[in-house]
């Protein structure tokens, strides 16, 4: 159980926990120079010379007169810090004036962190500039950083939340870091495929010949479909050129002939209506800036008696009203990878049963098993980091990109913990 998982690696360890050690050492030795004590036999402060009444000069340091012996009081001093500044003297000073600018960086980190980088643009609007969901991916894509980590499969995991010992979703950030190090988590990747089973037994659908994955990324769950279903023929759509690519070889490479990919707007779909048997939409509601007209692409496509299931973060239902603070969570989270808006999951029962041609609609809230996954993905980066330190090495900007995602997860972990966001699941079957 203390082991780490397999994907920290021994060499992980191995480096990260002396770097943790020097990392530790050095914020215990910046405080002691920060720390600007008063002598209490002198008065004189931390890092200045003391100047004795018998002519003698003594050195200050973290609060104690250095050579001074315990009987001399303050009466004895002729003259304290501030008035003579002796070798050690200004560092009282230098020790506020590092305060101040650590003070400065950490504000205009903070401000840079929480002012959003990557806002929705669509095509449709050409002052917002090319369509950022397919640029987004595009990067992504191209980068290889997301699947290197993330596996063939975007999307959240879920956990068997009674076999860790790695996650506690109350502890905070470093108690966090610490159980996800030295417990027991879910494999990460292994997690998402469970999430996929588990999405697939939900939406009912049993034996389906034509299925249609609607955002389908790099294909991850489509060709895990093709494999679950090797009689179907399943056709999986994005925005993204590059993903089309990326999972049409990632096909070839598994040998699969079923499932094919392409450039399609779910908003705006090339399919006959009735076409499918399920129609499957994991993830991709989120980047929708129009969410009925997706729910009511999706319904057209079904096939009557076939099954549609959605599963897309959303946000609680707008009662009571959002307060500032909430709004602005909202947006930054919106904001910062690129999504329109969100909906709650009663808003996205109405535009289902408002179809009139879905029955049977369904819906739940997966918040609880899908949480591990935000900071688990920080962690996987924490103690894998080769991959995004060899592209740092190349780019050096896509640093600063890691240090928002990892930011943005922590954002979610707590919006979705506090209940502001949800994990919304929806599912219905077609009118026959
Ligand atoms: C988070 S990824 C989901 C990945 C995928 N469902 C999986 O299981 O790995 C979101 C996907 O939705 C796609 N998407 C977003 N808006 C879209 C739209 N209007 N039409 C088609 N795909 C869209 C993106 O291109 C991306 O592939």
């Amino acid at each position: 159980m203390w082991g780490l998982r397999p994907w920290y690696g021994r060499r992980s360890r191995a480096v990260a926990a002396p770097l943790l050690l020097v990392v530790a050492l050095m914020v215990c030795c910046s405080g002691l120079w920060a720390f600007t004590a008063i002598s209490p036999q002198t008065g004189c402060a931390t890092g200045s010379s003391c100047h004795m009444k018998d002519g003698s000069a003594r050195q200050v340091f973290a609060g104690h007169s250095v050579g001074i012996p315990q009987r001399v009081n303050a009466d004895s001093v002729e003259m304290r810090s501030g008035m003579h500044l002796g070798p050690l003297g200004p560092r009282a000073l230098k020790g506020l004036l590092s305060l101040g600018v650590v003070w400065w960086i950490i504000n205009k980190a903070k401000v840079w962190l929480e002012t959003p980088s990557r806002p929705y643009s669509s095509d449709t609007n050409p002052e917002e500039g090319a369509n950022s969901v397919r640029a987004e991916y595009d990067t992504w894509t191209k980068e290889g950083v997301l699947e290197h980590y993330w596996g063939e499969h975007i999307h959240m995991g879920s956990y068997d939340m009674t076999k860790q010992t790695g996650y506690n979703k109350n502890d905070p950030v470093v108690l966090a870091f610490l159980r996800a190090t030295f417990g027991h988590m879910d494999d990460f990747k292994a997690a998402k495929f469970q999430f996929t089973d588990e999405m697939l037994e939900w939406s009912g659908a049993t034996a389906p010949k034509k299925i249609l994955d609607v955002g389908c990324g790099i294909g991850g769950t489509t060709r895990h479909l093709a494999k679950k279903f090797p009689d179907a023929e399943i056709t999986g759509i994005t925005l993204s050129p590059e993903q089309v690519n990326r999972a049409t070889n990632l096909a070839k490479e598994a040998g699969l002939t079923n499932v094919k990919f392409q450039v399609t707007n779910a908003l705006d779909m090339v399919f006959e209506d009735n076409t499918f048997d399920l129609v499957w939409g994991c993830e991709s509601g989120e980047h929708m800036p129009d969410k009925q007209k997706y729910i009511q692409e999706m319904s057209r496509v079904l096939k009557p008696g076939g099954n549609m299931v959605v599963a897309t973060w959303c946000e609680r239902d707008p009662d009571p009203i959002f307060t500032l603070e909430e709004r602005t969570t909202l947006k930054y989270v919106y904001d910062e990878w690129s999504h329109p808006y969100f909906i709650s999951i009663g808003r996205y029962a109405k535009f289902m049963e408002e179809t009139g041609v879905l029955e049977k609609v369904e819906t739940d809230d997966w918040a609880e098993q899908t949480l591990p996954s935000w900071r688990h993905s920080i962690w996987v980066g924490v103690w894998s980091p080769w991959y995004w330190m060899k592209v740092t090495a190349t780019r050096p900007k896509a640093f600063l990109g890691f240090v928002r995602d990892a930011y943005c997860l922590e954002r979610y972990h707590r919006a979705m913990k506090r209940g502001l966001l949800t994990y919304g699941m929806m599912k219905a079957v077609k009118k026959a």
